[in-house]
């Protein structure tokens, strides 16, 4: 069957196959334009990565199929958030969107039909559908060329489960669709291929320097004394925080949500956030979009409602511009122009163990003409920009939290998170995310022992977001861990209580110093492309050893991030080429390091020849503030950092964009960098 072909911007391919169906994620009102200049300053592979002639395209009465060449030695990663794995290759993945998957079957709060192949490409199938995708297990029979060493008695499962050619290629099914589009980033690297998509996406998200502090989400049933109480005591205590979140709580009716403040737990509303805003916290409110029938909004809704009630409430249809504009209004007028600078998006997601109505059936209709699964694959990335345009109407810069996004999010200041909490699978989505630009947070809920507490905090010092989401405890983990002890009010001895409170504030000034590098790596994942934090396998795809490090990652651009979970007690981690220090004493290793750190202590190691700008940490962020650093120098002839210094707040870098400078060993700074950055110190950590 023939296929379209045009080439938008150098090095990215259209290619249509067949009639591809109208709702489509390349459709939806959250696309952004891509940044054209910046596509044009990549490397342009003179070839497609692939002769196009390779990829077939055929239908059927279950949809549409294409294959698509995979190589011997190739591996793959992406397909959104995938929590089961890292590398995708030799897998059947089915794309759906699925809150509690129990296996690597390629379900996930977030999956995206995308994936970014060692061999310096990525491919994106523009469909809502559910996707599947078989990764290089199956060679059609017609085409097998070398007959496998058919005699051969396999004694274990990997042997007679593993793929016997190694050119089987990619096999994605559409369901229902009768043609789809596929969008082909060329590299000539992995890490080029992943920019181009992210670039063509409209750049990665510049968050604002405030959601990179810290993040304390006050118990589901605080009342607005608890929550005053909880500001006064961080405060007082010298624990960093930046955005304090509401959990469902805060409204008179949730779940499904009213959207309207709970008059018995916060009667004073107006006077609590002004209070918290002037102590420097932002307040992020928890919602999901299912409208209750005592919601304001419910009424106005109800012609743009799906055709299924959640939780008793209507699920807007946010496709259609009226339902989209009847929430930003609402959400603007009620929240953002009253102080509320943040939202979590909650449950947008879908799940298959429907204890309550949790989710609209896959065949149900939405009045747009979508039906439900399209919707579920789009729904999160509507609901985001939503939110952002009423944040935007306030003149705000946010930064949220979400449970669903899928292709095209790079864009959307939303940082993942999940109910599931098994602390590797966490690690693993902070490592794979980044090759589908999604930003996803390991965050902290509550703890089985100090140890767990501990590495559990570490693991967000390099990371999205460092979230402290104590929904389900009244009390602050430092007082109790366990759930069901704090819950009870049974409190850790007096010494244990003020040793882990010291801890806590330890890690999280750890982080509070890293903003700046941080914040530079969010700008070079807007103008650049570059997602800030990476697998091994992005930046150094040819080399095998690195190709499942899944518990590590890269955070900026010189930063290795080697996080541990409680029952670890030494790893030995192969080292991307070079040379690389351990970021507190300057030690030196190549090829591979073996660590064995102490519950305090979060591995980092350092790039050599590199400075590592280190902020003095404050308890938060204020807009504009100039931070104090300590540059910390690694190896004999140290490169320059770059920082970026717009406000950190504003939307004043859209149209003027020129705050890059650097820190120079020698302590001096480029004057771009004057009003926010001061040198305090030079330290040579390791030579
Ligand atoms: C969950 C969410 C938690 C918390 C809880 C409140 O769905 O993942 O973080 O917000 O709802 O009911």
């Amino acid at each position: 069957m023939a296929m379209h072909c045009e080439i938008p911007f150098p090095g990215i391919r259209k290619l249509t196959f067949g009639e591809p169906e109208d709702c489509v994620p390349s459709a939806q009102p959250y696309r952004k334009a891509p940044l054209a200049d910046a596509i044009a300053e990549l490397p342009e592979p003179e070839t497609a990565p692939f002769p196009l002639e390779e990829i077939r395209f055929t239908l059927s009465a279950r949809g549409c199929r294409l294959e698509l060449p995979l190589r011997p030695g190739e591996d793959l990663y992406g397909f959104g958030l995938q929590l089961k794995s890292l590398r995708q290759t030799g897998k059947k993945r089915t794309l759906r969107v699925n809150s509690d998957p129990v296996a690597d079957t390629g379900d996930s709060h977030a999956p995206a039909p995308l994936y970014f192949s060692t061999a310096g490409y990525g491919v994106l199938l523009d469909t809502a559908r559910y996707a599947t995708f078989y990764t290089g297990g199956n060679l059609p029979f017609s085409r097998r060329k070398a007959a496998a060493s058919a005699g051969d008695i396999k004694l274990t499962e990997e042997e007679l489960y593993a793929s016997s050619g190694a050119t089987a290629p990619v096999i994605a099914e559409v369901p229902a669709a009768r043609g789809v589009t596929l969008y082909l980033f060329s590299g000539p690297t992995l890490l080029d291929a992943v920019r181009r998509y992210v670039l063509f996406c409209g750049g990665g998200c510049l968050v604002p320097e405030w959601s990179l502090g810290n993040w304390y989400r006050a118990c589901g049933t605080a009342t607005e004394a608890g929550v005053a109480g909880l500001a006064r005591e961080l405060r007082e205590e010298n624990i960093p925080c930046d955005v304090l979140g509401l959990e469902p709580g805060w409204q008179s009716h949730a779940y499904s949500c009213s959207l309207r403040w709970s008059e018995e737990r916060f009667p004073h509303r107006r006077e609590l956030i002004h209070s918290l805003r002037d102590a420097g916290f932002r307040v992020n409110l928890w919602e999901h979009a299912f409208l209750h029938p005592t919601s304001p909004l419910y009424e106005p809704m109800a012609e743009y409602a799906g055709e299924f009630e959640v939780w008793q409430g209507e699920v807007p249809d946010f496709t259609i511009p009226e339902a989209a504009k009847l929430f930003r209004d609402y959400h603007a007028e009620e929240f953002t122009r009253q102080g509320i600078s943040s939202f979590k998006l909650d449950e947008c997601d879908n799940s298959d163990f429907i204890r309550s109505p949790w989710s609209f059936p896959e065949c149900s209709r939405f009045p747009s003409g979508c039906d439900g699964e399209q919707m579920h694959s789009l729904f999160g990335l509507l609901y985001q920009q939503t939110i952002l345009d009423a944040c935007r109407d306030a003149g705000i810069r946010t930064c949220g939290s979400v449970r669903n996004t899928h292709a095209f999010a790079p864009p959307m200041p939303f940082v993942l998170y999940s109910d599931l909490y098994d602390h590797r699978d966490f690690l693993r989505g902070v490592a794979g995310c980044g090759f589908s630009g999604m930003l996803w947070t390991p965050e902290l809920r509550h703890a089985q022992s100090p140890r767990d507490y501990l590495r559990r905090l570490q693991a967000m010092v390099l990371a999205p977001q460092m979230l402290m989401n104590i929904w389900s405890m009244p009390h602050p983990p430092w007082r109790q861990l366990v759930r069901e002890r704090n819950l009870a009010g049974e409190f850790l001895p007096e010494a244990e209580q003020l040793r882990l409170k010291t801890l806590t504030r330890k890690i999280l000034e750890l982080r509070m110093g890293f903003i700046p590098c941080l914040y530079a790596a969010f700008a070079d994942y807007h103008f650049r492309g570059i997602p800030p934090f990476r697998a091994l396998a992005m930046e150094w795809p040819e080399d095998p050893r690195l190709r499942e490090v899944d518990q590590a990652w890269m955070a900026g651009e010189n930063l290795l991030c080697i996080p541990f979970t409680a029952d670890e007690e030494e790893r030995t981690v192969p080292l991307p080429e070079g040379g690389w220090r351990d970021y507190y004493t300057g030690e030196l290793f190549q090829g591979e390091v073996t660590l064995r750190p102490d519950e305090e202590t979060l591995p980092i190691l350092v790039r050599e020849n590199s400075i590592v700008p280190v902020a003095r940490p404050v308890t938060h962020v204020t807009d504009g503030m100039v931070y104090h650093l300590v540059l910390r120098l690694y190896g004999k002839t140290p490169r320059p950092a770059r920082l970026y210094a717009d406000d950190g707040w504003s939307f004043g870098w859209e149209n003027d964009p020129e705050h890059w400078g650097e820190v120079r060993a020698d302590g001096t700074a480029s004057t771009s960098l004057s009003g926010r950055y001061r040198v305090d110190a030079v330290e040579e950590i390791g030579r």
